[in-house]
């Protein structure tokens, strides 16, 4: 069901339909009560209809709500208005990352700077028990000036009691609202255990975020298929072409580290967004240089594009070395006139540096 802007939907006022997936329709929404913008997630009738079922759905979007964090979109509340169920949230004004990638991949410090954002917001919500479920560049917004939220904390688990995304049932409701290409579009940020509808930890977001880094640095996504099922074997046993075939100018620690995340066990993956951070974070100019590792940065992306700071960091030291220089030289007698000292031994048999010594040619 469609609402046309400038209707009403209980307290708030529609403004316009801002997009619409598999968990219904998001509307642009003015709040008159707190004089506030908001958007609103109204879940498909056929997914709230079973009494239990929206009562799951209610109870569960409020542990989201329970979420705060700057990189995570707000949840206000989980209402029923008018036998809908609605998710209220925070408008974000930005575009989907879907968006934002250019066909041939990001800048390695854009990415770098939306990837770090990311894995905060995992980090905070996996440290609350809650896993996303549904990473993919849909599912994040970048606003004007760079900033990240990420939209549909746990959601994806809403759709359907049994938790596995592969799930016959769920695949079948999914197909049915939203269609075969968006289908292909979701199973493709899929991880192998979801893919096979294993149970999931934490680590599925990890993998999720390994393609998402794959295709802000090259464009393409790693696992490719014309049909969900395709798609879901290829995440099961293909190996992604390597990234830096893609993009020669990657970095080797790039590359390294969506590999990592990309790693079919998720034993062998990052154990933690944090562990991931720390590493995306190695490879912001500017932020690894105040952790003292410059050598690193170095090694990594080469002096053409080592941060500022350390490039000034290096003349400075270059300075100190010039003065010091100088400071020995006219600290020294007889170096104004242009006296060098010489090494002479003593009667023990050390040597030392002795004044009296020949002219400086
Ligand atoms: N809080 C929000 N603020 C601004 N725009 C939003 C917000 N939430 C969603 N959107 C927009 O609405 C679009 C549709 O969102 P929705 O989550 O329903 O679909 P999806 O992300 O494409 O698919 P899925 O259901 O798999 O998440 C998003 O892609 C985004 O452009
Ligand atoms: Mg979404």
């Amino acid at each position: 069901m469609r609402f046309d802007p400038g209707s009403s939907l209980g307290p708030y006022e529609l403004r316009g339909i801002v997009g619409a997936g598999g968990m219904g329709e998001v509307y642009r929404a003015f709040d008159p009560r707190l004089n506030r913008d908001v958007a609103l997630k109204i879940v498909p009738d056929d997914l709230a209809a079973d009494p239990r079922r929206r009562e799951r759905l209610r109870r569960e979007a409020q542990a989201i709500a329970a979420l705060t964090h700057p990189h995570i979109v707000t949840i206000h509340s989980a209402e029923d208005i008018d036998a809908h169920l609605v998710l209220v949230m925070e408008l974000v004004e930005g575009r989907t990352l879907a968006e934002v990638i250019p066909s041939g991949g990001m800048p390695l410090p854009r990415l770098v700077k939306i990837a770090v954002q990311i894995a905060d917001a995992l980090g905070a919500a996996h440290d609350r028990g809650i896993i996303h479920r549904d990473l993919k560049p849909r599912n994040v917004m970048v606003t004007g000036d760079g900033r990240v939220k990420v939209l549909d904390f746990g959601l994806a688990k809403l759709r359907d009691p049994i938790e596995s995304a592969a799930s016959r049932h769920e695949t079948e409701s999914l197909w049915e609202l939203t269609g075969e290409g968006k289908i292909v579009g979701t199973a493709a940020y899929m991880s192998p255990e979801q893919a096979e509808g294993r149970p999931l930890d934490h680590r599925t977001d990890l993998f999720s975020l390994g393609i998402v880094l794959y295709e802000m640095a090259s464009g393409e996504k790693p696992f490719r298929g014309e049909s969900v099922v395709s798609v879901l074997s290829s995440i099961l046993r293909d190996v992604p072409r390597p990234l830096a075939e893609l993009n020669p100018r990657l970095p080797r620690e790039f590359t390294r580290i969506v590999r990592r995340c990309l790693a079919k066990d998720p034993d062998e993956r990052y154990q933690s967004a944090k562990d991931l951070r720390l590493d995306l974070d190695d490879l912001r100019p500017g932020a690894d240089v105040q952790r003292t590792d410059a050598g690193r940065a170095f090694a990594v992306f080469g002096y053409a594009v080592a941060p500022r700071a350390d490039r000034r960091r290096r003349r400075r030291r270059g300075d100190r070395r010039r003065i010091g220089r100088l400071v020995r030289l006219v600290s020294r007698p007889g170096a104004a006139a242009g006296v060098r000292p010489r090494r002479v031994r003593t009667r023990d048999g050390r040597s030392r540096r002795r004044v009296r010594a020949r002219r400086v040619p």
